[in-house]
């Protein structure tokens, strides 16, 4: 058995605590660490790290968490902490990965790694000289729904893949009114904190279209922000200053044109929050986050077009949901046990930093594009 101390800077944020705290590394300590191919055992050692000592000691004492700090010096400084790992809001990001690329720590963080492009590619530019081990959150990949798609496609169900439209997005309260208050942080609509749309979701798009349809070579986008005003966690109206919809067209190497609209002003009537809607000559898949539905060409209704009458058709038969074959753990756990081992016996990894700021470089082109009205070239 070995244990590898990690730190977990900005943790008490919403990411931080759910997805990467609890879902991930206390799950991997419950079922008894990553097994390593040897038969021995890697068990993390979280450190909790922030600004706000009495919010740490509460989450570390909740989770039962041994270690915390707000002296995150003296935590890079420790050996024993090989791996430095930020969830901090965007901006304090890059300062955070220098920091403890300079300590000599392996770095893992959320996306996007920065707010610009020449950022995200100078700080995958310092890791890699200095021979650390880097990665991105890059979970959507391993949604279940995603999942099932690629085993859709892996067996050819589609034939040729034409096109690709991606619905993103639901309704965010502006915190108007007092019952209905607001369920994302309130940095997310203002840029000077790097919140916006097109930052927050065309890093992951750029990661899904690339890794699922083919390499992005060409953008062009629409952005909105369609509320200017909101209200914030203490209830004090705000000016939103970042842009809160972008409605998109990518174009592939492959040849695949792929359409996402991501909105957080839209009230949700489809399967999920999001859905990806995958039409090939021989088959179509509906993807969302945990299910995927299938409509081969055999099975397709034939609908001629008559606004005079009622559908004679049920245009949601017909569709044949992907059946859960195996567990399907959680998407940000996952990626955490490949890059544990990644650093600890050199596995493959290939969501590094690098990797990352493609997806800065997409949302960067596409405000480009957003300002210029024309089509980017996305330059690999
Ligand atoms: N992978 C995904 O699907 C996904 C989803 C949502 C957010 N994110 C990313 O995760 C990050 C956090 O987002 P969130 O929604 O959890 O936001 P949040 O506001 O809930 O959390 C941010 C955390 O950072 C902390 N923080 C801010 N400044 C700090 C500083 N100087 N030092 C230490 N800690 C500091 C805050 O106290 C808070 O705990 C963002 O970069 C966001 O883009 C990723």
């Amino acid at each position: 058995m070995k244990h590898i101390g990690i730190i977990l800077n900005g943790v008490s944020g919403r990411m931080g605590t759910n997805q990467h705290l609890v879902r991930s590394i206390l799950a991997i300590r419950e079922q008894g660490g990553v097994l390593l191919p040897d038969g021995s055992r890697l068990i993390p050692e979280p450190i909790l790290t922030g600004r706000n000592a009495n919010k740490l000691a509460e989450l570390a004492k909740k989770h039962g968490v041994e270690r915390f700090t707000t002296d995150l010096d003296a935590a890079l400084a420790d050996p024993y902490n090989e791996i430095f790992f930020d969830a901090s809001s965007t901006p304090h990001r890059i300062p955070f990965l220098e920091r403890a690329i300079a300590a000599g720590k392996h770095v893992y963080c959320e996306k996007p790694t920065a707010t610009e492009y020449a950022e995200a590619l100078r700080i995958a530019e310092v890791a890699e000289k200095a021979g650390v081990k880097n990665g991105t959150v890059q979970d959507k990949l391993w949604l279940p729904g995603i999942r099932k798609f690629q085993l859709l496609k892996e067996q050819g169900f589609f034939g040729k893949i034409l096109s690709v439209r991606g619905e993103f997005g639901y309704w965010v309260f502006t915190g108007e009114h007092e019952g209905q208050p607001i369920q994302r942080p309130s940095w997310n609509y203002r840029a000077e904190d790097g919140g916006g749309m097109i930052i927050d979701m065309h890093c992951h798009w750029r990661y899904v279209i690339d890794n699922l349809f083919g390499n992005v070579t060409r953008v062009f986008c629409k952005a909105a922000t369609h509320i200017p005003q909101r209200f914030d966690e203490a209830g004090k109206p705000y000016a939103c200053t970042a842009d809160d919809s972008a409605y998109a067209i990518f174009e592939t190497d492959t040849g695949v044109t792929c359409q996402f609209n991501s909105s957080w002003n839209v009230r949700v009537r489809r399967d999920d929050l999001l859905t990806i809607q995958v039409d090939g000559t021989e088959g179509s898949a509906i993807v969302g986050l945990r299910k995927c539905w299938a409509q081969h060409q055999s099975v397709t209704p034939r609908p001629i077009w008559n606004p005079d009458i009622d559908s004679p058709i049920d245009y949601y038969a017909n569709w044949t949901e992907v059946p859960d074959q195996l567990h399907f753990d959680n998407a940000f756990k996952i990626q955490w046990e490949m890059f544990l081992k990644h650093v600890a016996i050199d596995a493959p990894f290939k969501w590094t930093l690098r990797e990352g700021a493609k997806g800065v470089q997409l949302a960067e082109l596409s405000i480009q594009s957003h300002e210029q009205g024309r089509w980017m070239d996305v330059p690999h």
